[in-house]
């Protein structure tokens, strides 16, 4: 049995004060949210206020990045240790906006993931192809790549521990989301790489989210595929009542 997860994704957004105001509409809008698991992905400079807040709530708290050391001379970064300090439970590792925009590459998001599990965080790893990968039937290879790189020297027991995030790079932010059989044939192809990899026990337990411009609108025919465990949620994170009608979706 695989618990859902509903994850909001805040990136460069929200002061202090509105971050406060959308986990309490979370909150207050749904006191009661049944078998799944919710996480917020605040940014750094709210990180702890956020996670103090919910310190008593069903709402988990995300970093959206962590550095590859657990400390030192990297000016302008935060560790896993420090971030595991401040409250946090989970990291985003890999998203794409780090792997377009700062040149992450497998090799950076491995070792992050090694340092996330070194300090007990649960990383949400990343995945997904741009839209001239997907053009030139290069999914399967590139998801491929991306995980074999990525959790090189894991261990099945902690990869079996990791949240898989697929995100077709080319629907996020877009408004264009990727069509049902897409999202399946990715996430059973996630799903059978971790089983080759790791055993057909960590292929089986680990859970999948399929992350780019889920809505209200859309969430519930996306999370009723049977290889979807949730979603990592954008731009329609940042509303309480989208949020929730996202997760409500999942029932
Ligand atoms: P989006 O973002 O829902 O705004 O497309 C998803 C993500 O980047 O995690």
């Amino acid at each position: 049995m695989r618990t859902p997860i509903i994850a909001g994704n805040w990136k460069m957004n929200l002061t202090i004060a509105e971050a406060i105001e959308l986990v309490d509409g979370i909150h207050y809008g749904l006191p009661f949210p049944g078998e799944v698991d919710i996480i917020v992905a605040p940014p750094f400079l709210c990180l702890q206020k956020v996670a103090e807040h919910l310190q008593e709530s069903y709402i988990g708290v995300a970093a959206q990045n962590l550095h590859v050391e657990d400390q030192g001379a990297f000016t302008g970064e935060c560790s896993g240790k420090q971030i595991k300090d401040a409250g946090a439970d989970y990291v985003i590792v890999g998203h794409s906006e780090r792997r377009q925009y700062v040149a992450e590459t497998d090799e950076i998001v491995n070792k992050k993931l090694k340092a996330a599990l070194r300090n007990g965080l649960t990383p949400i790893m990343c995945v997904g192809e741009i839209l001239e990968e997907r053009e030139k039937g290069q999914v399967a290879s590139v998801i491929g790549r991306q995980l074999t790189v990525g959790l090189l020297e894991l261990t099945p027991e902690q990869v079996s521990g990791i949240i898989i995030a697929y995100e077709p790079v080319w629907a996020i932010g877009t408004g264009k989301t990727a069509k049902s059989d897409q999202v399946e044939d990715a996430h059973r192809l996630i799903r059978f790489s971790l089983s080759m990899k790791f055993g057909g026990q960590v292929g089986g337990s680990v859970r999948i989210l399929y992350g780019g411009s889920v809505k209200p609108d859309n969430s519930g025919e996306l999370l009723a595929l049977p290889n979807v465990d949730g979603a990592l949620v954008g731009g329609a994170s940042l509303k309480a009542s989208d949020f929730i009608e996202i997760i409500k979706s999942m029932e």
